[in-house]
């Protein structure tokens, strides 16, 4: 699996907005059929790394590959054409479409799409019911339900299952599981398996370390700005993951930190370090 070349890779990229040095030479590689989590706590740099990706930022430096080519990421647009689907938290739908409505939103009619130059609702319907069944999730099963009336979780899946269907490669997860209970983190993250299954790269951001051992192949750990860990599933425990989130430090080492900072400092907590 590793020696394939990567879908997508990221060069020595930096990104800075004005003085405000964000990302520091990045280096990180997805695979098709390989799941990259992207670990970091609040404010470590994921979602400015996967705008990157998804053509909403510009690096400052540093270069995109796809398939081994240098390529630029100008836009949203330009991205989801070279297949990247970025599914935003809770889903990215929108709660007043129907199912088969918000399957279509945005698709422009292409190569094959003739029929949905007018909107054809009962094809749509269909499609979209189906794509979203061929994931398992069989309890969806009218296109004209309100994607507002789904859970959280089958959002989530209708929206993979969408970017799935669509033909994208490579697909970001922006913290898919943070809203939800057990049992339906459960069910998106066998989806997420199952997208990895039939050959999607998947670059997953948690910060939920259970979340990330159960679907990751491979974790990349940002610590302001910079990649601080790189490593296979398998080389690291629970617990090193959870400390390096925490910035190399023992959580333990860490509470007690804090609490000593706030009893000197009036009660007040340490400003958020930038
Ligand atoms: N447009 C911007 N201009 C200036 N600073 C920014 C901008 N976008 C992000 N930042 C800063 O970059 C840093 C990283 O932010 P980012 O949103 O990428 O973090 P994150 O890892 O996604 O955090 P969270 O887990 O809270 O979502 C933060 O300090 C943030 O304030
Ligand atoms: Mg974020």
């Amino acid at each position: 699996m590793s020696d394939q070349k990567p879908i997508l890779a990221l060069r020595g990229v930096n990104k800075s907005f004005g003085p405000i040095d964000v990302l520091h030479d990045i280096n990180l590689e997805v695979r098709a059929g390989e799941v990259l989590c992207l670990l970091g706590d609040n404010g470590a740099g994921k979602s400015t790394l996967i705008k990157i990706m998804s053509g909403v930022h510009q690096p400052t430096s540093g270069t995109i590959e796809m398939d081994g080519q240098a390529t630029g990421l100008p836009t949203p647009r330009a991205a989801s054409e070279k297949g990247i689907a970025t599914v935003h938290q809770f889903g990215g739908t929108f709660p007043l479409m129907s199912i088969g409505r918000s399957f279509f939103v945005g698709v422009e009619p292409t190569k094959g799409w003739g029929p949905f130059k007018v909107y054809d609702r009962k094809r749509a319907n269909e499609i979209a019911v189906k794509a979203v069944q061929n994931f398992g999730i069989t309890r969806i099963d009218d296109g004209d339900r309100l994607v507002g009336g789904l859970s959280g979780g089958e959002r989530q899946s209708l929206a993979i299952a969408r970017a799935v269907h669509f033909g994208a490669r490579v697909l970001i997860l922006d913290e898919p599981t943070a809203a939800l209970g057990v049992k339906q983190a459960a069910h998106v993250l066998r989806i997420v398996n199952e997208a990895k299954r039939r050959g999607l790269a998947v670059i997953f951001i948690t910060h939920q370390v259970m979340h990330a051992m159960a679907v990751g192949d491979h974790f990349a750990v940002l610590i302001r700005g910079a990649v601080a860990a790189d490593f296979k599933k398998g080389q690291k425990t629970r617990e090193e993951i959870t400390d390096l989130m925490a910035g190399g430090e023992t959580m333990a080492n860490l509470e007690a930190s804090i609490d000593g900072y706030m009893a000197s400092h009036d009660g007040h907590p340490p400003a958020p370090v930038h």
